[in-house]
Parts: C-alpha cells; structure tokens; sequence
C-alpha cells in the first residue's frame, strides 16, 4: 500500500530513510529548514557520500515517489506518516540537545488537525519518546490526533542502502498496539522479524547495540595489547573466537578504536542515563578508557621508534572514520594528526574521498605522492585500497621505512620482505 509520508531532516540518517521509503513505492516528502541544502537535493546534488544514495535518490525523484521541500507545515499538513530523523547532539555535561525536536514539535503544535504517526528515528536516550508524547499533549495537542512510535535504525554508513533493504530486525516501540498495522504496512516490502517493545524500550536496544559493538571492538584491544606482550598474533584469536557461533566474527578486527557519529557519543550518552539513576556503568566506562588510550599506544611505538616526532614528516592515510563514507565525525585518524602536530610532525595525508579538513596538513590526490620523503607512514582507516599496495613503490617515495598499521589491513611479512618496519599492535 502506497503511503504518504514526510520525513522531517536531511542529514545522514533521514535522507537514507527517506529515499529507500520512496523506493519501496510510498511517496515520500523529505523536509528541511535548510533551504540551500534542499535547494540542492531538489537539483540532484547529494551533500553526503553514501553508495547507492544518489541513485536512490535521482530515480525516485525522477518517477515522483521522492519531493524536497522547506514548506514543512504543508508538507506534515498532507502526510499521516512523519518521520523525526533531526540531530540530537550531545551537551557538555553527556545530555542530549534535544532543540531540534522542540522545535518539531511547535511545529506540529501549530499544524495537525488530522491524524499522525509521529515515528522518531534519531537516536534518543531513554524516556525521550515518553517524554515527546507527554509534550505533545502538554502542548496542546489532543491524544487522539497522534501515536508517537520509536523506531531506532541500524545502519552503517557506508552501507546504508544495503542495511535498511536487508535489515536483520525492525524494531517497534509504542505505547499502544495501534499504530503497528502503520508500521508493518510501510515496511511490508522488507522481510525481517518485528521486535515489539515499549518506547523506552525500543529506545534502549538501539544504545545496547551500539555499546555492544563498541565493546567488543575495546574487547579485542584489550586482548591485542596483552597478545603483543605475549608474542602472539592478534588475528587468530579474532579468527578463533569469530568461528564461536556464540561470539560470532564481526567487530572483532583490533587498531585504532572506533570512531565515528554514533559509537563515541552512543557509549557515553548511556553512561551518562545510567548515572542519572545512579548506577555506575563499569563496563562501558571502561570500554571508552580502552578506545581513548589506544591512540597513544601507536604514537608511543612510533615514537621509539623516531626518537621524538617534531621535525619528522609522517604520512596518513585515511581521514573518514571508516571506508566508503566522507564522514570525519571523531574519526581516529583525524585525533591521531592532531596529536602527531601536537608533537611538532609534518602530516602528509591522503583519503580517497576526503579531500578537506580544518587543520594544518597537505592533503594530497595521489596516494603514493602523499609518501614523498615521509620518515613514516600510518594507515589510519581500512579503505580497500590500502590492503593492496605497490610497495616498492611506496619505498621509492619514502625517506624512512617505518610502517603503522592501524587497521591490521596489512601483512606485516610483506612489508618486511621489502624492507619497512612494521609497527602494529599484536601482529607477528
Ligand atoms: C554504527 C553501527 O554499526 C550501526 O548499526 C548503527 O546504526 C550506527 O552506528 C548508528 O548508530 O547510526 P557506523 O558508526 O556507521 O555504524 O560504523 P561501524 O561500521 O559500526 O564502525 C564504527 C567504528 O568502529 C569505525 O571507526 C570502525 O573503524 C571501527 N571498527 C569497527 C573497529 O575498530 N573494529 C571493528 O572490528 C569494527
């Protein structure tokens, strides 16, 4: 059954929903403040590198299942579907700024005569849907105009498209049954099993699965600084424990640490509702400690290495926090180069799809070219095409033969066949 739907925010996680809704046959209005932004999108221009999104998007506005608009109250006015998926960024003190939804909300307050499934996709800590149903009323709104339905996404950037056709699980959270027929018939061209739960509820699996990701990648630090004591190699304990069905192999790759929108702020957001009910998180605050140290542990083996770092010029390659996105959000690279030009170094850098940031390094084109003359290179994100390298000619450019492998995307032997050192953390 075709729908008519309006998705309110055109980040990351809203345009994503917004496209494939269109793409699963509903009409879908994605809505925005930012004029110049959707003035973009209306032209075609995608301001997010995601596979397979511009496509999505350029089809589904083509054949009409897929409209941008700055008109929000129209557009909510005409759509009993609406999607919340604007920013929730952190406040100092680990709260949510939770403006943005605030501001949706005077919104519908001055808009809705008719009835709405309010379905809230940004990731909001717990008690927050209760809390926008209970403002929704407060603010005038009748009960009986509305259903507020919390339905967290999981999606990796840089697989966005993929992981909303193929989800593993929909997650439902309502107050009452009566909008889930709504949701099961917007999602009823995906097959997957339907988690039901409260609104808090829903709320919560989202952070649960985000810190359970998150720890087990602290996890398997952890056991790479104790493997690299022991002279042992941290891949096949990964490989091992990846074979127990009951650890399974994904998140199990050590380095840098995780980066990124979601897993820094998503561990620590729930840290922070934890403690507002007095309970201490023991494990998540130390799944952080493990990440937010584990940067140091390269710098200080490169470090012994070069003897000090200022003067030296260092390489890196990678910037995004992770592949096939451009997104830098505390990417590890990015915190790595601030500490390496904290330390007097002349970064060199290349990315393939970042090309621009805010701080004073050369980025460069051409992978090898970044190389020139460089006393060391690190490979700070596990783009594929860092995992196959011409090194002899990475060797032709350099001045120094010291290699960091901050994503274990390397064979340490090959490296060493051709001369380089190679600085890892647990890798024989
Ligand atoms: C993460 C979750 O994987 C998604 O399910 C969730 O929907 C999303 O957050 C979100 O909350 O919106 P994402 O942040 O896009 O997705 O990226 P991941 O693929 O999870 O990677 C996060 C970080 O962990 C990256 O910096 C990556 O390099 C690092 N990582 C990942 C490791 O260091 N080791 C691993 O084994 C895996």
């Amino acid at each position: 059954m075709m729908m008519k739907i309006c998705v309110i925010g055109t980040g990351y996680v809203g345009l994503t929903t917004g496209a494939i809704l269109a793409d699963l046959g509903h009409e879908v209005f994605c809505v925005d403040k930012d004029k110049l932004k959707i003035e973009k999108l209306t032209q075609g221009e995608v301001p997010i590198y995601e596979p397979g999104l511009k496509e999505l998007i350029l089809r589904n506005k083509k054949n009409s299942h897929l409209h941008f608009s700055t008109d929000i109250q129209s557009v909510i006015k005409d759509c009993p579907i609406l999607f919340i998926t604007v920013g929730t960024p952190t406040n100092e003190d680990g709260s949510q700024n939770l403006t943005a939804i605030n501001d949706v909300m005077d919104t519908l307050v001055q808009t809705v005569t008719s009835h709405k499934t309010i379905i809230t996709k940004s990731t909001v800590l717990p008690g927050t849907n209760e809390w926008i149903q209970q403002s929704l009323i407060e603010k005038g709104i009748d009960s009986s105009l509305f259903d507020v339905v919390s339905n967290p996404e999981f999606l990796r950037e840089g697989n966005a498209v993929f992981d909303m056709m193929n989800p593993d699980k929909i997650v439902i959270g309502v107050k009452s049954s009566k909008p889930i027929q709504v949701i099961k018939a917007l999602y009823e061209k995906l097959h997957a099993p339907y988690i039901i739960t409260s609104l808090t509820g829903a709320e919560m699996i989202k952070y649960a699965s985000n810190a359970f990701l998150a720890t087990k990648i602290s996890f398997i630090n952890e056991m790479a600084r104790i493997c690299d004591a022991y002279g042992v190699e941290i891949t096949d304990i990964a490989n091992a424990l990846g074979r127990d069905k009951r650890i399974g192999p994904s998140f199990l790759n050590a380095g840098l640490g995780y980066g990124g929108s979601c897993f820094p702020k998503d561990v620590s957001a729930l840290e922070y509702a934890a403690k507002q009910k007095r309970i201490v998180p023991e494990v998540l605050m130390a799944v952080q400690n493990v990440n937010d140290s584990q940067i140091n542990l390269y710098i200080e083996k490169l470090t012994r290495k070069l003897t000090n770092l200022d003067g030296k010029k260092i390489t890196v390659w990678g910037l995004a926090f992770k592949p096939e996105t451009d997104d830098t959000r505390e990417s590890r690279s990015l915190i790595l180069i601030n500490k390496l030009l904290k330390s007097g170094a002349e970064i060199h850098a290349y990315d393939p799809i970042v090309h621009l940031i805010e701080f004073p390094i050369t980025i460069h084109q051409d992978m090898y070219e970044a190389l020139k003359e460089a006393d060391a290179l690190i490979i700070a994100t596990e783009w594929d095409q860092f995992k196959t390298v011409d090194w002899k000619k990475v060797k032709g450019y350099m001045k120094g033969n010291i290699v960091v492998d901050g994503r274990n995307i390397i064979d340490p032997k090959i490296v060493m066949n051709h001369q380089f050192e190679y600085i890892g953390v647990a890798r024989q």
